[in-house]
């Protein structure tokens, strides 16, 4: 597979948010919030770049319909347990595709009233949005094509490639 984004690169790139976050919440707490599964292995690193108080937390969803024609339909499937209300919340996700799943989440998550909510996504596809978000943090912006690895699947497959690649003849399902 054509590798898109190199692991050196990714571990800059993560450095660099790490160095950002550490920075905007000096002397404060965070709760780092990853969207299962596939920004686990991105919360691994980040966690570790970031030199503040903070703890961990999962959150899970569904989404319906064809990635090409997105209906608008997200369902949560795990909510986190840690209590959130006057917290910062740093919402950590993979990729930043049409925008439908981070405006879910971050609406659900408002609801526990936080003191602060940031995003940070390893990618983004600006180019395919079609729900108006944006990332706080944000590691590459990509083209429109379909990436594997570094915790990004294709049906569950290729999550543990080190490096993240274009899957050919994937398109956008
Ligand atoms: P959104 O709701 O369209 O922004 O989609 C975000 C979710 O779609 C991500 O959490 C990924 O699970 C998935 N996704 C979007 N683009 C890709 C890709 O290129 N490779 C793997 N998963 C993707
Ligand atoms: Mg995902």
């Amino acid at each position: 597979m054509e590798i898109l984004v190199k692991r050196e690169e990714i571990a800059a790139a993560v450095a660099r948010i790490g160095k950002q976050i550490t920075h905007d919440f000096a002397g404060d707490s965070v709760v780092l919030v990853a969207v299962l599964k596939g920004a686990c292995l991105f919360l691994s690193d980040l966690a570790r770049q970031i030199e503040l108080d903070a703890t961990f937390d999962f959150i899970a969803v569904r989404s319906y319909g064809a990635k090409k024609h997105p209906a608008g339909e997200v369902q949560l499937i795990k909510d986190v347990t840690t209590p959130l209300r006057d917290r910062n919340i740093i919402l950590v996700e993979d990729i930043l595709d049409t925008g439908l799943t981070l405006t879910f989440l971050r609406k659900h998550l408002y609801q526990h009233q936080p003191r602060s909510l940031k995003i940070a996504a390893l990618l983004d596809k600006p180019s395919r949005r079609v729900a108006a978000v944006q990332a706080d943090y944000v590691g590459f912006q990509i083209p429109d094509k379909f990436v594997v690895g570094y915790g990004l699947d294709h049906a569950e497959r290729f999550r543990n490639l080190p490096d993240i690649c274009v899957l050919e003849e994937a398109g956008q399902e």
